[in-house]
């Protein structure tokens, strides 16, 4: 995790890179520092906390200087404090250095430095980085090939942007497995951990590959590999406009991307399909369709909530594909050597497109010859480069540290590929036209639960004091209530647990009380009327019971304690309705709590370590 940034050009760096970090935020936020030369003297100044309390800071102390970067850090190796901040100094204090990632051989590093005669004064990994540089700097000091030395010995991974007292007039950068961007302006560039960080100065950017070092001065780059060939690499044109990531007038990211979810959902479905014929048109995975529709199973991994998309898709491939399908979590799928082989595809989802542990899934599955599938996000992300063919799923910046808007529309690209893949088996082309109707009256529909914002808000008073909830949910619906259940955790910080709702009786019904809130998802489907006796049981041991139900359903009202409404789609479709009144319930609760929304306690945007 943690986010980097650096300028260099004529204008004063400190505000370009304030206003960086504080849009690299969502990556870690427990502290934040920013390293400028300032008249040839190189000065660091950090904060504990957000970046709005360095910012305070770097006013007060007028840091100015035309060539700097900055850091925004979630805390791997030492407390969040001002000492553990970055950027670090090298002993000299002629090197500074900011990092994303783990130098995994730090301690031998260390220790061998520590025999040369440096001293430490953080307790951060990166500090054994910057010395080392600053070691084969030691006599004719040439930085990119001090950094370039350091790196050959450094085991583990990083986004990194070095500055030297020095050599003031380049930053040096370098990439292994943490993401890094160049960006290109006029008599200016730019590095950052990603493109939000700098796209209102320029939409030309290049992306660095692991193993790459380079650096930027201000009117050239240059890129390498860490064993010394000079790259030629692509220039890209990035698509995306400044009001994607700024609040537009909403108090949180995370209410303005759940309201942005009839757009998003649009976006998504977007020239897809084709009504006539009745089948998904997916341009990322032409030339894949016959190989994929004959896979002999589907392997879907990811992890939170894009792993509850992952059980959606294993329900939606399987009913109407009829290919089996395993849903694995990424953090297990790489580490216990899953039996692969070619006539597997894997497909894996992220909204990030730089999940750590979802990216060394994808390399594992690689190695073992399977066709490797992403359905990302963000656009020219680490896993988006590395799948061999995918689809974006085109949901805009998700700056909310709670996934909301790219889980619907994860949906709703396992839909369309579920589309593809039962048009190419047994689905008729009448059923394949009525799945895109339903896909094209979806947005509307979302609306529809949207305007109830309101009557949402006030059935989460009810529920706000709670210590303990039960989402409770059956086949498609299942995944929706680990989802539900996610979103209040990680922003209310009330401890929930999702359960298909049959398994309550195996154990999680002990648990009910008065004081144990239940929510079901219930809408009309094959299972409602079991669901419905579901209910019946918590009611008799004195719980309540909010119900997620289908517009027309009058009996469920007469069971639960408080319903909310979602219109009727086709089956495939459900999970984007009914999980949109639990995105906003969790949302409402964590602001009635004071909490915040958009930055919860120990959590990141993007999970860059493992
Ligand atoms: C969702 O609300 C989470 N913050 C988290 O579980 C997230 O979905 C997970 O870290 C995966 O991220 P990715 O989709 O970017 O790979």
């Amino acid at each position: 995790m943690c986010g980097i940034v650096g300028y260099i050009g004529d204008k004063n760096s400190a505000p370009i890179l304030i206003n960086g970090l504080k849009r690299l935020e969502y990556r870690g936020y427990d502290s934040a520092g920013l390293g400028i030369i300032e008249e040839g003297t190189p000065r660091i100044v950090k904060a504990k906390g957000k970046v709005s309390v360095l910012e305070n800071k770097v006013d007060s102390d007028g840091l100015h200087g035309e060539v700097g970067i900055g850091h925004t850090r979630w805390a791997t190796h030492g407390i969040p404090n001002e000492i553990n901040a970055h950027p670090h100094f090298s002993m000299s204090g002629k090197i500074m250095l900011v990092h994303n990632g783990i130098i995994e051989n730090y301690s031998v590093l260390k220790e061998f430095l520590i025999s040369k005669g440096y001293e430490f004064v953080s307790e951060t990994d990166t500090e054994a980085l910057v010395n080392l540089i600053d070691y084969y700097c030691k006599e004719e000091c040439d930085l990119f090939e001090a950094v370039r030395k350091a790196l050959l010995k450094v085991d583990g991974t990083y986004g990194i942007a070095v500055l030297s007292k020095d050599e003031p007039d380049k930053i040096v950068i370098a990439k292994n497995g943490s993401p890094l961007v160049i960006g290109l302006g006029e008599k200016e560039n730019y590095i950052a951990s990603d493109v939000n960080a700098i796209v209102e100065y320029t939409k030309r950017v290049i992306y660095l590959e692991d193993k790459e070092i380079g650096y930027i001065t201000s009117n050239d780059y240059l890129i390498k590999t860490l064993d010394n060939h000079k790259l030629n690499k692509e220039v890209n044109e990035i698509d995306m406009d400044i009001d994607e990531i700024t609040k537009s007038g909403y108090d949180h990211f995370m209410l303005k991307e759940i309201m942005e979810q009839p757009e998003s959902l649009r976006n998504t479905m977007r020239g897809r399909t084709v009504l006539s014929e009745g089948i998904a048109k997916l341009g990322g995975l032409i030339g894949y369709e016959e190989r994929l529709a004959n896979s002999k199973r589907i392997i879907i991994s990811a992890c939170g909530t894009s792993w509850h998309a992952a059980l959606v898709g294993e329900y939606l491939f399987e009913n109407y594909a009829g290919i089996p399908v395993e849903v694995e979590y990424a953090s297990e799928f790489r580490y216990r050597n899953p039996i692969i082989d070619k006539d597997d595809t894997v497909i894996f989802i992220s909204q990030s497109g730089e999940t750590a542990d979802t990216l060394a899934a994808l390399k594992e599955a690689k190695r073992k010859g399977a066709l490797v599938l992403g359905i990302v996000n963000v656009v020219g992300s680490s896993i988006a480069r590395a799948s061999d063919a995918g689809v974006y799923i085109h949901a805009g910046p998700e700056i909310g540290v709670a996934s909301t808007k790219a889980f619907t529309s994860q949906i709703m690209v396992l839909s369309l590929i579920t589309l593809l893949l039962a048009r190419m088996k047994n689905m008729s082309v009448v059923q394949g036209q009525e799945i895109i109707k339903a896909i094209e009256a979806l947005p509307e529909k979302v609306e529809e639960i949207l305007k109830h914002n309101e009557l949402i808000k006030s059935v989460s008073a009810h529920f706000a004091d709670a210590k303990n909830f039960l989402y409770l949910g059956r086949g498609i619906h299942f995944p929706v209530a680990l989802e539900g259940a996610l979103k209040l955790k990680e922003i209310s910080y009330i401890h929930a647990e999702g359960y298909p709702a049959a398994e309550m009786k195996h154990g999680p019904i002990a648990l009910i009380d008065e004081n144990m809130p239940t929510v079901f998802i219930a809408p009309q489907d094959a299972v409602y009327e079991k669901v419905l006796g579901n209910i019946e049981e918590v009611k008799a041991r004195d719980g309540k019971v909010l119900a997620i139900a289908d517009e027309n359903d009058t009996k469920i009202e007469t069971l639960a304690d408080y319903t909310l409404k979602i219109p009727r789609t086709h089956e495939m479709l459900m999970p984007i309705l009914t999980v949109i009144p639990l995105q906003l319930m969790a949302y409402h609760i964590a602001v009635m709590k004071g909490l915040n929304v958009d930055q919860p306690r120990n959590l990141a945007k993007s999970v860059t370590v493992e």
